[in-house]
């Protein structure tokens, strides 16, 4: 079998807005030409994207995965040419080897103590899907709470505690056993609690992706610990992410052109993985 050239298949490419219609999600690409997001993009470097005439464009996507290092960041692109070159017995099933130990053992370095294994994942919803599935089995109880607005992920796991419907409405019925309260609400939670058969409580501190909420300023001096008596349930204040991004630079997804700062609707580039 020959090799796959790479060089040689992209150089063959164009159309791709077209081919990723037919192969892979026709309504993402007429969302990305409805609202003008709909560039050639040609390279990458760190935090700058270039569209393919050469124009370079600041991206302000981050906060997860390797938009934290960047695209192409030389360092990790140096350690998986290593580990490639190295040809290491990667995934053998019924055995260990060595670079997963000590990968393992850099990162408990770096993390709390309390924190003792490392399961690695390539996704946060897989990292969701085993805490709910790790909780189940560790406490033999079966409800998973989570928080209103919260985002958990896109499987369907995760997507049982996935507090937007937007995410959610087209998918059920989804997984039985999950409920949701509201950011701040103490007293919602501890009644929750009370009944000694939640397994898992999953919590964003920062609830990025449907809103920007802020709990009830009341909500500061309550202790999680303390039984609750005769307190009111503030409600949380959300102020939703499309407010949030018309004030200019549209940050949390996406892409701006470093000079200017267009209205949403004539900017280059989002890469909001809920679009795609
Ligand atoms: C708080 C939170 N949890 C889980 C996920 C899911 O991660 P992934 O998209 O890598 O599956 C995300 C993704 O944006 C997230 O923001």
């Amino acid at each position: 079998m020959s090799a796959i050239d790479l060089k040689a298949l992209l150089a063959g490419a164009g159309n791709e807005h077209d081919r990723w219609a037919r192969t892979i999600n026709p309504q993402f690409v007429r969302v990305l030409h409805t609202i003008g997001f709909d560039r050639t993009w040609a390279r990458a470097d760190g935090q700058y994207l270039y569209d393919s005439d050469g124009t370079r464009y600041l991206d302000l996507l981050g906060g997860f995965g390797m938009y934290n290092v960047g695209r192409n960041n030389p360092r990790i692109r140096a350690a998986l040419i290593e580990s490639l070159e190295l040809e290491l017995p990667g995934a053998v099933q019924l055995g260990v080897t060595a670079l997963p130990g000590l990968l393992a053992e850099a990162l408990l370095a770096r993390t709390p103590a309390r924190l003792e294994r490392v399961l690695f994942t390539s996704s946060g919803t897989e990292a969701v899907e085993a805490a709910l599935k790790l909780g189940r089995a560790a406490t033999k109880r079966a409800r998973v709470l989570s928080l209103d607005h919260g985002f958990h992920g896109l499987t369907l796991g995760s997507l049982s505690a996935n507090g937007n419907s937007e995410f959610t409405s087209r998918f059920g019925p989804l997984l039985p056993g999950f409920d949701r309260v509201s950011l701040g609400d103490l007293d919602a939670l501890e009644h929750e609690l009370r009944s000694e058969d939640v397994a898992v409580f999953l919590v964003e501190p920062i609830q990025a992706r449907a809103s920007t909420c802020r709990p009830p300023a009341t909500s500061k001096a309550r202790r999680p610990s303390a039984a609750g008596t005769g307190r009111s349930s503030a409600s949380t204040r959300c102020r939703p992410v499309s407010a949030a991004r018309e004030r200019c630079s549209h940050s949390s997804t996406g892409v701006s052109n470093q000079t200017s700062c267009p209205s949403p609707s004539h900017s280059p580039a989002a890469t909001s993985r809920s679009a795609r």
